[in-house]
C-alpha cells in the first residue's frame, strides 16, 4: 500500500482541514507531518465550524486512527486547549496517537518567537507567534525537547537547562516577559499529553502501509511557504512540501501514491512577503469578505488577489501532485470576469519562473476569463458546473498538465464534488 499526500500549492490556508475531512472515510489513517500550531485547519458539518491546530483533521471519524508525526511540533497547552474542544463535542479520541519523537514548543520558544519578529520592525515575517521558528531552530540545533523525553526521570532538568539558555537569547534581546505562570499551564498540559499513546510513529506507519491499511498525510502551511523553496525568508521552518511527509513520518520516497495539490480559486497570504498578484484595490476587499479571508490561527486579515500560475507550476514541480483539488471557487462566483496570472513581467522580460530576490519587482500578466454569474455551492456534480467555471478549470489544467480531481464548493463536508 501507498501513502497519499495532501498539502497546499499555495501560501496555505488552501481549505486543507475540510478536504481531508471529506477524504477520511476513503482512508484508515491520517496523519500530520510537520508544522504546528501555526496551522489552523477549519472544518465543517452538521452546520458547526471547528478549527484544528495540530491534531489531524480526520479525528471527527472515531473510526480512524489518527497521528501525530515526528515532523510536528507540538505546544502541549495549545493540544490541551484542543482536546478540550473536542472532549465537549464528545469525540472519540482513543485513536489519537503521537510520535515520541515531536518537538516540543516551550513557552520560552514564543517568548524567542514575539522578540524576533519585534527586533525586526518592518522587515518582521510577520510569524504566527506560536514559537514555532525558534523550536525547529531548537531541533537543528540538537537541542530540542521531544515527546518521548517527557517520560524520561531528568525531562525537569533538561526543560530548565533549555530555558536557561532560553533567557540568556531573550536578554541579548532585551525581551522581558514573565514565563512562569505559564510554565505552570505548561506542565499541566504536558501531564494531559502524557495521557495519549506515544508511538514510534514510523514504525507503525509502515507496520500499517505493509498490512495494505491506507494513509492519508495532512501537510500544513503551503508550498510557497516552505523553508527550502518559499519565498524565503518570508517562510515558516518546515519542509511543507512532499517531501516532508518522508521526513515527517519516516515513509520512504518509494511509498508516496497520490499527491492531492489543494489550490483554492484566487490567492491569499497571511505575514510579509512577496505576492504578486496582491490586490489592494476593491476587488481584493471583496475576495476577503465574501471568502472570509480573516486567520483560523491569529485572525489577521488575509492580503487577497488573482490565481498565481507561475507559482502553481512552482509548486506542482516541486511535489510532484498527481492530482489538483480547488476550492473556494463559490467566492468566485458574481464577477463578470476573472483573472489568472500567466507570466512575470521582471526588467521588460516575460518568464514563468519564480526569481531568486524576493525584493525582484514583479509586474503580474494576466489572462482575463469570463467569471460565472450563479451560485454554485448547491451543484454537486462536475457535468452542472457553469461553463466558465469549467473553462476556468480546463485552462488551469492545460497549463498545469494536472487534471483536477475534487472541487469543493462550500465549507461544509457534504459539499464536495468529486469528478
Ligand atoms: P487550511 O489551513 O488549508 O485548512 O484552510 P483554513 O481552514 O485556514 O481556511 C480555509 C477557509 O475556507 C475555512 O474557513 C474553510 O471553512 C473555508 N472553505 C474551505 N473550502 C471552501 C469552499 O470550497 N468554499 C468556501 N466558501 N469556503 C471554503
Ligand atoms: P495553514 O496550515 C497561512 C505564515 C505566517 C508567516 C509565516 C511564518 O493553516 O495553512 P510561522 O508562525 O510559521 O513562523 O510564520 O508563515 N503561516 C501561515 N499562513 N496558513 C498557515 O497554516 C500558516 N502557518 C504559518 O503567517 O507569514
Ligand atoms: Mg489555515
Amino acid at each position: 500500500m501507498k501513502l497519499d499526500v495532501l498539502l497546499g500549492l499555495q501560501w496555505g490556508d488552501e481549505g486543507k482541514g475540510k478536504v481531508v475531512d471529506f477524504l477520511t472515510p476513503h482512508y484508515d489513517v491520517v496523519a500530520r507531518f510537520q508544522g504546528g500550531p501555526n496551522a489552523g485547519h477549519s472544518l465543517e458539518f452538521n452546520g458547526i465550524k471547528h478549527v484544528l491546530h495540530t491534531i489531524p483533521s480526520g479525528i471527527f471519524h472515531p473510526e480512524k486512527i489518527n497521528i501525530i508525526g515526528n515532523g510536528v511540533v507540538i505546544d502541549p497547552i495549545v493540544f490541551k486547549k484542543e482536546i478540550e474542544a473536542l472532549n465537549d463535542r464528545k469525540t472519540d479520541l482513543q485513536n489519537l496517537f503521537i510520535s515520541r519523537k515531536a518537538h516540543l514548543i516551550l513557552p520560552t520558544h514564543r517568548l524567542l518567537d514575539a522578540a524576533s519578529e519585534a527586533s525586526m520592525g518592518k522587515s518582521k515575517i510577520g510569524s504566527t507567534l506560536k514559537g514555532i521558528g525558534p523550536t525547529y531552530r531548537d531541533k537543528t540545533g540538537r537541542n530540542g525537547l521531544r515527546v518521548g523525553d517527557t517520560f524520561m526521570p531528568d525531562f525537569r532538568a533538561r526543560y530548565q537547562k533549555l530555558v536557561d539558555e532560553h533567557l540568556k537569547q531573550l536578554q541579548l534581546y532585551d525581551y522581558q516577559s514573565d514565563y512562569r505562570t505559564e510554565e505552570k499551564e505548561w506542565f499541566a498540559a504536558i501531564d494531559l499529553l502524557k495521557r495519549f499513546t506515544a508511538v514510534d510513529s514510523e514504525y507503525l506507519i509502515n507496520r500499517y502501509l505493509s498490512e495494505n491499511k491506507s494513509i492519508l498525510a495532512e501537510g500544513a502551511q503551503g508550498t510557497m511557504l516552505d523553508i527550502d523553496f518559499g519565498s524565503y525568508p518570508f517562510v515558516t521552518s518546515s519542509n511543507t512540501v512532499c517531501a516532508g511527509a518522508c521526513t515527517g513520518l519516516g515513509v520512504p520516497p518509494s511509498r508516496i501514491g497520490e499527491v492531492f495539490g489543494i489550490v483554492k480559486a484566487y490567492c491569499t497570504r497571511v505575514g510579509s512577503g512577496p505576492f504578486p498578484t496582491e490586490l489592494f484595490d476593491e476587488t481584493g476587499e471583496q475576495l476577503r469578505r465574501k471568502g472570509g479571508e480573516f486567520g483560523a490561527t491569529t485572525g489577521r486579515p488575509r492580503r487577497c488577489g488573482w490565481l498565481d500560475l507561475p507559482a502553481l507550476k512552482y509548486s506542482i514541480m516541486i511535489n510532484g501532485a498527481t492530482a489538483l483539488i480547488m476550492t473556494k471557487a463559490d467566492v468566485l462566483s458574481g464577477f463578470s470576469t476573472v483573472k489568472i496570472c500567466t507570466h512575470y513581467k521582471i526588467n521588460g522580460q516575460l518568464t514563468d519562473q519564480i526569481p531568486f530576490d524576493v525584493n525582484t519587482d514583479i509586474t503580474p500578466v494576466y489572462k482575463e476569463m469570463s467569471g460565472w454569474g450563479s451560485d454554485i455551492s448547491h451543484h454537486s456534480t462536475y457535468d452542472d458546473l457553469p461553463t466558465e467555471l469549467k473553462d476556468y478549470l480546463s485552462f488551469i489544467e492545460q497549463e498545469t498538465g494536472v487534471p483536477f480531481k475534487i472541487i469543493s464548493v462550500s465549507p461544509a463536508r457534504e459539499k464536495t464534488i468529486i469528478r
